[in-house]
């Protein structure tokens, strides 16, 4: 759980790094999972413009043992559930890769504005909760925040792509050429006075944001990778509408079945 002083440090900016996180062990373990999903050829793996280098995989939860039971693990389910105040299932579970040199932006960008858009959620009752799976330093594309902007709600940003029919209209939504990205103008008057901040710290920190802060991250120009497994919790009683063309379930999922956390103390372990 989160103390006090973490839970008004998080209230206040809309976003909480916390650097004593999951242990060594339990990174290495995390790392072995990630390097697995990336070799597999799924319709959840997004590559990189180069068109070989693995951006993300997504919905891992659902096939990967240390990925189900990190969706569970007390440090990341405990603070959800305190901040959410309820019951919660995972919306959207992804890592992100940010391969050595070639791991692109994620342009500047509100998360709630797909889910609101696309997936017909009701209410930000959701929050994003991530493990660096690297250090993240100011040269491989940390994750950077506007602090504050949580508080101005949804702001309202066109979709870039042409909504319509077609296969995978929310590929758009993975890649570098963002839907619903934030332009120069926008974000001048959204960082004067807030300005921007970066979520550097040693690989395991845990980082927890709220959906509506607006944030993104540079490329890796670094020789190292920058992974972040980021978990999305949604509040059960905020679940996902009937829609007549729903995103695909790694994308936004329909399950909503709350989550129990493992014990106190649990550890992720390899798989035997
Ligand atoms: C990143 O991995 O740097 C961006 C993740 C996100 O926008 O949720
Ligand atoms: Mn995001």
């Amino acid at each position: 759980m989160l103390t006090p002083t973490e839970l008004k440090q998080y209230r206040e900016a809309g976003y909480l790094l916390i650097e004593d996180g999951l242990g060594p062990r339990e990174v290495d373990c995390l790392r072995r999972a990630a390097a697995a999903l990336y070799a597999q050829d799924s319709p959840d793996r997004t590559l990189e413009k180069d068109g070989r280098t693995v951006r993300a995989v997504h919905g891992c939860h659902r096939r990967d043992p240390v990925c189900r039971d990190l969706v569970r693990h007390p440090r990341l389910l405990g603070p959800a559930m305190q901040i959410l105040s309820g019951d919660v299932y995972v919306h959207q579970f992804k890592i992100n890769a940010k391969a050595p040199m070639t791991g692109d932006v994620w342009p500047w960008h509100q998360d709630y504005i797909f889910w609101a858009r696309e997936d017909g959620m009701d209410r930000p009752h959701v929050v994003n909760v991530a493990v660096l799976l690297d250090e993240a330093t100011h040269l491989n594309g940390p994750l950077l925040f506007v602090p504050g902007t949580h508080e101005l709600g949804l702001i309202d940003v066109e979709r870039r792509a042409p909504a319509g029919d077609g296969d995978a209209q929310w590929l758009p939504q993975l890649s570098a050429d963002l839907d619903y990205a934030i332009d120069a103008d926008l974000l001048a008057r959204l960082t004067a006075g807030r300005g921007i901040e970066s979520a550097t710290g040693p690989a395991g920190s845990i980082l927890l944001f709220d959906s509506r802060i607006v944030h993104g991250s540079g490329t890796n120009m670094s020789p190292h990778p920058r992974g972040v497994v980021l978990v999305t919790y949604n509040r059960t009683d905020n679940a996902l509408p009937a829609q007549a063309a729903p995103r695909p379930e790694f994308l936004a999922a329909r399950d909503a079945t709350p989550l129990v956390p493992l014990p106190a103390g649990f550890a992720l372990a390899q798989p035997v």
